[in-house]
């Protein structure tokens, strides 16, 4: 039987040449890993999301319908009742965030994972609002106070919420974003 590590190999702080067989195909066709700034507005503005909220889009893959940001609400506040049609992957990294239909408060640090098919309304009541990283998929839907589809946001959605901004600001598009 196999023995498992106990932990990485870490005596040599030097790159190692592994010899992966298939390393000229990945030169040439992998889009390649990236380090996206997220504290500063260098690679990514501060989008406005309404009067109260804001979005910093950190990836776009129109592959997988994939989308990844920071929303930030400012204040106390909601965004209304969303359906899920993909998966969804939040952090809380600053404030406190609950949803009106779960019975947790997520705090600083905290993991949320959402699942498609679930419609819920989010708040938070922390009176400096709340920073949620998201790396999301799939199309959210937006409802009115009357359950009336309103918007179907998804990643060309987001991509057009990133771009448009940027036009209106002059800031050049951050071509690292599209992975
Ligand atoms: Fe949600």
């Amino acid at each position: 039987m196999a023995t498992q590590m106990k932990a990485p190999p870490s005596t040599k702080g030097e790159i190692v040449d592994v010899g992966y067989a298939y390393k000229h195909l990945v030169d040439r066709v992998s889009p390649g890993g990236r380090y996206i700034d997220a504290e500063t507005d260098v690679d990514s503005p501060w989008v406005p999301f309404g009067d109260s909220a804001a979005i910093k889009h950190l990836a776009f893959d129109v592959r997988q319908g994939i989308f990844s940001n920071i929303l930030w609400m400012k204040g106390p506040g909601v965004i209304g009742t969303h359906l899920h049609r993909g998966t969804i992957v939040m952090v809380c990294l600053e404030g406190t965030v609950r949803y009106l239909e779960y019975d947790w408060v997520a705090t600083k640090g905290g993991l949320i994972l959402e699942v498609p098919g679930e419609s819920h309304t989010l708040v938070t009541e922390h009176p400096d609002g709340c920073k949620l990283f998201g790396w999301m998929q799939g199309p959210i839907e937006f409802y009115d106070d009357n359950a009336n589809l309103i918007e179907t946001a998804d990643v060309w959605w987001m991509m057009n919420h990133y771009e448009e901004y940027c036009r209106e600001q002059g800031i050049p598009i951050n071509e690292k974003l599209y992975v």
